[in-house]
């Protein structure tokens, strides 16, 4: 590609008006030569379709470049931003940015200063992670997630003692690990996000994350482990109880694994946790009383594993923090008085396959910020409470019940002008009366599954008006018009 040098010019002039119109709140910090060419050459094997590069120029100081933070004080080049935005959130109207690609310079090398360095998101496709980013010793937050990186993880990389952020994981890649014995000289890490990377060989991250957990005593007074995620990872196993070392850890995600065994009462020992997520395993045993006195507890996500056990109402109501809960795909029996009214408000609550009938859990009432609803297979047979969609619901589960009575009512005559309801489920159950005709109270409704139940009449034309609807269910039941309706829409 060539370009007039009128337009080199008007590019220079456009960056130098740019960089005018900002002087005023940069600091006169001026790159170093060395910095500037080792930049420079890291460029060069660059490709940047976008030219997000575009200001790295020979004439301008390299403190200014786009992506590139340079300290106030010494003028080095200490931090470099250059992951790609995500593009669902970045699209300014200009179309898709485009990621870096190519090769990554041992040039970087000489960036000795460098304490923070973000390729997030971008594509290197088909190169390994260098091995020479062991050698940046500053290193304090390195972001290689979504990144494209393949082949193995550098071992290399544990000799970055200062890093606080690791963030390999991220979408599915082809990352290999096959030991994970680097991890314990990274003695400052804070947060480690390794997720969705298949970690099944590394058959010593049992010992590798004791390890890092009893190095925990010894760093309370550096710091400690954060977070941690290492979901997705084909990990088998139980959970190690000296998890409970770790007392600084926030965020623990180990779901989508194959976790076996039960979770570990040791867990209680985690008072500063917030975020708890081990879905998607096959952890057995009830729950540890320990975890409900986790105090700041806000996330607590156990669905789709094999625990057993009663879950009474005095246990739900010591987690006053906990906001998402989804314990769904479990054979959990919920015991709580008639007049019980839970001391945490819910945003989303899952309690899919839970004994809970015969009763529509009444209580439910109480939450006023409830958006997200799964009381699937849970042995409710009774009717739908006329206040249940008059409330802040989007998505409700309740499929695989043995509700009945009718629903027209209960969804017409509610007087909410912001209905926020987009994903009904009330397929197999004994349902009947006609099919509600007031959809154009409901705007944002995409996924109505009313089949296997009893619903009589015809097919009222409200349904047509709903402009997201992509799925409509309708089958099993005994309407009139089309005996078996599926109605899916592809625009
Ligand atoms: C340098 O100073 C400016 C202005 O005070 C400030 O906004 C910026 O964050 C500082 N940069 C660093 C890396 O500390
Ligand atoms: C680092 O800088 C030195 C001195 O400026 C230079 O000789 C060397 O080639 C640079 N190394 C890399 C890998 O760019
Ligand atoms: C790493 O980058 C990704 C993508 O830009 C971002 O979502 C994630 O929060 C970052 N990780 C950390 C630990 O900062
Ligand atoms: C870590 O650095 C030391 C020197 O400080 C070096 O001898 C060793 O080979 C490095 N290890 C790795 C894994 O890069
Ligand atoms: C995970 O890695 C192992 C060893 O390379 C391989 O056998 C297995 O198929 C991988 N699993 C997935 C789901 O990619
Ligand atoms: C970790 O916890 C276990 C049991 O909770 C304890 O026996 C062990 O001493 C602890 N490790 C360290 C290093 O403190
Ligand atoms: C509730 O929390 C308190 C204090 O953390 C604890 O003593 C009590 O045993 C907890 N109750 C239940 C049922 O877990
Ligand atoms: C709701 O719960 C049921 C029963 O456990 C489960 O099969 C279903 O996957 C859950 N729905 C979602 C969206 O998690
Ligand atoms: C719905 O809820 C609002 C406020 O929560 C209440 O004022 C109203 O009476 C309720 N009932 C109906 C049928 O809209
Ligand atoms: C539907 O209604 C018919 C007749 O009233 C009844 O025999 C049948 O059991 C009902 N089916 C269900 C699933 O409730
Ligand atoms: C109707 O019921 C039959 C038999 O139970 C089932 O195989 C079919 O999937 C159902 N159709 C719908 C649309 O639910």
């Amino acid at each position: 590609m060539t370009m007039g040098g009128s337009t080199h010019f008007s590019v220079f002039l456009l960056v130098a008006i740019i960089l005018l119109c900002s002087s005023s709140k940069t600091v006169n910090a001026t790159c170093y030569a060395s910095e500037k060419q080792a930049l420079m050459d890291f460029k060069k094997d660059l490709e940047d379709p976008y030219g997000r590069l575009l200001s790295w120029i020979h004439d301008v100081d390299c403190c200014k470049w786009e992506g590139v933070v340079c300290s106030n004080r010494s003028g080095r080049v200490i931090q470099l931003h250059l992951q790609r935005h995500d593009p669902e959130i970045a699209d300014f109207g200009g179309g898709e940015i485009l990621p870096l690609s190519g090769k990554i310079s041992h040039s970087l090398q000489n960036l000795t200063h460098l304490r923070y360095l973000d390729l997030s998101l971008n594509d290197f496709s088909g190169i390994p992670i260098p091995s020479f980013f062991g050698s940046l010793r500053s290193l304090r937050y390195l972001n290689l997630s979504g990144a494209g990186f393949q082949g193995m993880v550098p071992y290399q990389l544990g000799n970055l003692s200062s890093l606080r952020t690791l963030s390999i994981g991220g979408n599915p890649s082809d990352l290999q690990v096959d030991n994970l014995q680097w991890l314990v000289g990274l003695s400052n890490l804070e947060h480690l996000d390794m997720s969705r990377m298949n970690l099944s060989t590394a058959s010593n991250w049992l010992e590798v994350i004791t390890r890092l957990k009893a190095h925990c005593p010894e760093l309370i007074h550096l710091n400690n482990l954060i977070s941690l995620n290492l979901q997705g990872n084909h990990l088998n196993g139980p959970i190690p109880s000296t998890v409970g070392n770790c007392t600084q850890l926030e965020h623990l995600s180990l779901n989508d694994n194959a976790l076996s065994g039960s979770i570990p009462s040791n867990l209680g020992k985690l008072s500063s946790l917030v975020h708890l997520d081990v879905a998607g395993n096959k952890l057995t045993g009830t729950l540890p009383e320990s975890l409900w006195q986790l105090p700041k507890l806000e996330v607590l996500y156990i669905a789709d594993n094999l625990i057993e056990g009663v879950v009474s109402e005095s246990y739900l109501d010591n987690l006053t923090t906990l906001t998402y809960f989804d314990a769904s795909g479990n054979s959990l029996t919920l015991k709580v008085s008639a007049s019980w009214t839970p001391r945490a408000q819910f945003v989303t609550l899952g309690l899919g396959s839970w004994k809970l009938g015969p009763q529509f859990p009444i209580w439910i009432r109480s939450q006023k910020i409830l958006q997200y609803l799964n009381l699937s297979f849970a042995g409710i047979s009774d009717t739908i409470p006329p206040w249940l969609f008059n409330s802040s619901l989007d998505t409700v589960y309740l499929s695989h019940n043995q509700i009945h009575g009718g629903i027209s009512h209960i969804l017409c005559e509610v007087k909410n002008e912001n209905q926020v309801l987009q994903y009904l489920d009330l397929r197999e159950n004994s349902l009947s009366g006609e099919i509600p005709d007031c959809w154009m109270n409901y705007p944002f409704m995409y996924h109505i599954n009313l089949n296997s139940n009893n619903f009589t009449g015809s097919i009222p034309r409200s349904l047509f008006h709903l402009e997201y609807l992509d799925y409509l269910g309708l089958g099993n039941n005994s309407l009139t018009g089309p005996i078996t309706f599926d109605f899916v829409n592809h625009e």
